[in-house]
């Protein structure tokens, strides 16, 4: 359903693109093979799926050429929506359907492709919440539906009452707790889609100077020059190689950067390789 790559539009309000280049820069994205793109109702102070929609509306015939993720589920204080009085998680019917609705209505669509619930809310209901996906899935606005930051407990849970297709989570050559946790294991279990989010450490493995990043960023640069790729290159495919196949969602709206992401796709990083990376994250080698 999503393609290997997944491109990130939280940052699109930094990338300065009017609407015309933004319709420019899906079609440099879905030429790549990407199809996949990864919002959430927040994004941009609830404005990016509105500047999304309107480059759909601005090109017809692209919406069924890619696929839209979004998320609901956090509200935030906002101008655009004055009913909310403090930050805070809604896995609510009321808030789930209203926040689809608006989506939808941003958006310019009629459907959205995978709608994921972004944050574990700790009231959540999961027999209301199940109720709430199959009507939405019923009425056709969302195909298929997943949880994103959530431990595989909760996870579990709630794919008790309705069968998830994905799970979004940070991971990363910076940030592996998925990988210790049980998350990506229970991906491969269930069959469910992992998603990695800040597959470059939200940009900390090349702009930042503390240890892990310098370490990581060593061994990457010298992987990088053997396998003849960019050092981003290597960290994506370092996180593809785990069974679960997990979808980098990249975050960088320079076209090189989803080119460095995409050429992962054909790197199959022998397994000690794997592990230097590993261990230059976690500084020690493996017990
Ligand atoms: N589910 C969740 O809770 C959650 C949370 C956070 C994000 N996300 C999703 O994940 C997507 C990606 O997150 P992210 O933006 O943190 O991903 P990321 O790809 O780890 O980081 C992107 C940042 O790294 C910089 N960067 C990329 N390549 C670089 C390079 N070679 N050298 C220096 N800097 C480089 C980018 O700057 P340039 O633009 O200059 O390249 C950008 O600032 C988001 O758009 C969103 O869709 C989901």
């Amino acid at each position: 359903m999503l393609s290997p790559v997944v491109a990130g539009l939280m940052r699109l309000p930094e990338w300065g693109l009017s609407t015309s280049g933004l319709v420019g820069w899906i079609e440099e994205a879905l030429a790549l093979g990407i199809t996949s793109f990864d919002h959430a109702d927040i994004y941009g102070g609830y404005s990016v799926e509105a500047a999304f929609g309107a480059a759909l509306d601005h090109a017809p015939g692209l919406r069924r050429r890619l696929q839209i993720v979004t998320k609901c589920g956090i509200k935030l204080v906002s101008p655009r929506r004055p009913g909310h009085g403090i930050k805070s998680y809604d896995s609510s019917r009321g808030h789930v359907l209203a926040s689809v609705n608006e989506s939808l209505r941003a958006l310019r669509t009629d459907h959205i492709d995978l709608l994921l619930l972004h944050r574990p809310d700790w009231l959540m209901d999961p027999a209301e919440l199940a109720d709430t996906f199959s009507g939405l899935q019923a009425a056709g606005k969302v195909l298929a539906f997943g949880v994103s930051n959530h431990r595989p407990d909760q996870l579990a849970m709630l794919h008790r009452h309705f069968p998830l297709a994905a799970h979004q989570v940070e991971f990363s050559p910076l940030q592996m707790q998925a990988l210790n946790d049980g998350t990506l294991a229970q991906c491969l279990d269930l069959g469910l889609q992992a998603m990695a989010w800040s597959p470059l450490g939200g940009g900390r493995l090349f702009r930042s100077d503390d240890e892990q990043s310098r370490r990581v960023r060593g061994v990457l640069e010298a992987l990088a020059r053997q396998h003849g790729q960019a050092p981003a290159t290597l960290a994506c495919a370092w996180l593809m190689r785990h069974p679960a196949r997990p979808r980098p969602v990249t975050g960088s709206g320079r076209l090189q950067a989803l080119q460095q992401a995409v050429a992962a796709m054909s790197l199959q990083l022998p397994a000690e390789d794997w592990y230097r990376i590993w261990q230059a994250s976690t500084g020690h080698e493996v017990a």
